[in-house]
């Protein structure tokens, strides 16, 4: 196992604002160690106004990778030299790999999530899905859910206007049925298979806040997915888990994010076992 930095330790690292939080450097250290790869992960903070020349400074520094966050996702896209179609159609590259002509832009939280759900035995395929919530991180998820064929996708948000941009927009690629509701016409929902929460209500420090109190809602589904993982168990998958739903929570989203960033920037597959060894550090550093 490798533990020193030397002259040729190579440079990865995550940029964003905040990212005082971020536990994508452990993920990321752990697993160079596992595979004894002369790496080093790191968060850059990039400042309000900074974004251009980060990027480029990461560049003239030679930093093999950067993974990117809130609120530069969208923002780095035309900093770029190439972003794969799939980052171009959720419009969001959440991962960045260097080049000898500049970087290259991917987007590894829909497959993150696939990977989860897939490890968790959830198929999307032929699935009546709805999401709730209509942001960037819904973005990721609508496009993921019709690119792996779901049966239809209802969209619930607050501001309707904005589902409605969303639905038209994963329609514009996918031939998929999409419906949009408000948050005032949850009743309307009909019969579906898995529900899919990907607003920042019910995360740490509001942990009692749910994007949906109407008790009949937890009656029509039977599987729920919420993207927050602190809490490991929002108020949302408490009261789905009450009325008999299977649950998982988005730490799987984000661990695989980050293995599946690794496994960009370094042209391998990371096998099963690494996987288990990279999980059971963090369940013991995080219980
Ligand atoms: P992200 O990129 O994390 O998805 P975002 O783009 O700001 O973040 O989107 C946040 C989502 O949570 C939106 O769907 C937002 O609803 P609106 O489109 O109506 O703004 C939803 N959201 C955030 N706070 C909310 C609240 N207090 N009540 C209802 N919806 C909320």
């Amino acid at each position: 196992m490798r533990q020193k930095i030397n002259g040729e330790t190579k440079v990865l690292g995550l940029i964003g604002n905040p990212i005082e939080h971020t536990i994508s450097p452990i993920i990321h250290n752990i697993l160079a160690s596992k595979l004894d790869m002369n790496y080093v992960y790191l968060p850059f903070k990039v400042e309000n106004g900074m974004l251009d020349k980060a990027i480029e400074g990461a560049r003239a520094l030679n930093i093999k990778g950067l993974n990117v966050t809130v609120p530069y996702k969208e923002q780095v896209m035309d900093k770029l030299i190439e972003i794969t179609p799939f980052a171009k159609q959720i419009g969001a590259v959440n991962t960045l790999k260097f080049t000898d002509n500049g970087y290259i832009g991917y987007n590894t939280d829909a497959d993150g999530l696939n990977a989860s759900l897939i490890k968790n035995s959830i198929k999307l395929k032929d699935s009546k899905i709805v999401i709730i919530g209509a942001g960037g991180a819904a973005k990721a998820v609508g496009m993921l859910c019709a690119r792996e064929k779901c049966k239809k996708i209802t969209i619930i948000n607050r501001t309707v206007i904005k589902g409605q941009i969303l639905a038209n927009n994963i329609r514009q690629y996918y031939n998929v049925e999409t419906k949009v509701l408000g948050l005032d016409e949850i009743g309307k929902i009909e019969p579906f298979d898995i529900a899919i929460q990907t607003t920042p209500i019910g995360m740490s420090p509001k942990v009692h806040d749910n994007p949906i109190d109407d008790t009949d809602f937890y009656k029509k589904f039977h599987i729920a997915v919420d993207l927050i993982y602190n809490p490991t168990k929002t108020e949302f998958l408490e009261e789905a888990e009450k009325n008999g739903i299977k649950i998982l929570n988005g730490f799987g989203m984000l661990f695989y994010q980050g293995i599946k960033a690794y496994e960009v920037w370094n042209d391998i597959i990371i096998t099963e076992d690494i996987l288990e060894d990279v999980m059971n550090e963090l369940i013991n550093l995080y219980g």
